[in-house]
């Protein structure tokens, strides 16, 4: 299967090497789909009643353990860090001490009330899509982490726009600008966006 066409805007293809790391027995982009929407699906349950989750969501272990649920039906290297770099995202080398420092920096936030629960979340999910540490699912990665933060928080959760992002659309032209404001350190856009009903 190649990675080339159908990507929707904003998606990181796969190196070879990536793409070697499809687990068997998938042939078509439609199967690696509603393979990863299962997979998703599954760790969604599984992470809303996770101890290990709830008690720290933002280490390094607990976001490989979440994207490691998430796709290890789909893929090999499902939880492990890129090796390559990639049109969005920080070195590979630098990941891991990005990540610590997110990390230390969303406690701070926490902490400090330096900003509304769920403008935390949102600031976590770009800066997490910005230094992008997987080979692919950072995405729905960094979704699904704002949206379990606000969920352990007992917060109202966002829409992320109200329709699918996985299709090139309206929607998902929204969520990009949005992001690449919030590269420019521009929030408004991105926070409008994931509440927008
Ligand atoms: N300019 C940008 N700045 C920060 N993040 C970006 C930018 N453009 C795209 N992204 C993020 O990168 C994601 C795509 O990365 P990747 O393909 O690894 O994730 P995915 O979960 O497979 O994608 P998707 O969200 O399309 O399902 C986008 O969903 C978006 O969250
Ligand atoms: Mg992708």
């Amino acid at each position: 299967m190649t990675d080339k066409d159908q990507l929707p805007e904003g998606a990181t293809p796969l190196d070879p090497d990536e793409a070697a790391g499809l687990k068997p027995g998938l042939t078509t982009r439609g199967e690696l789909n509603a393979f990863e929407q299962t997979n998703i699906a599954q760790a969604v349950l599984w992470a809303r009643k996770s101890r290990i989750l709830r008690r720290d969501l933002l280490t390094i272990d607990s976001l490989k353990l979440l994207h490691k649920r998430m796709f290890d039906d789909t893929w090999k290297w499902a939880g492990t860090f890129r090796a390559t770099g990639k049109n969005i995202g920080v070195e590979p080398y630098q990941i891991q001490t990005q990540l610590s420092q997110l990390c230390g920096d969303a406690k701070y936030w926490f902490e400090n009330d330096t900003f509304p629960i769920d403008i935390c979340a949102i600031r976590i999910h770009h800066r997490l899509v910005s230094i992008h540490p997987f080979p692919n699912g950072n995405g729905r990665h960094a979704r699904l982490t704002a949206d379990l933060l606000l969920l352990f928080n007992k917060e109202v959760s966002l829409t992320w726009g109200g329709q699918s992002l996985d299709v090139d659309g309206e929607t998902r032209r929204a969520y990009i600008t949005a992001l690449r404001a919030a590269d420019q350190n521009n929030y408004d856009l991105l926070i409008s966006f994931a509440k927008r009903q």
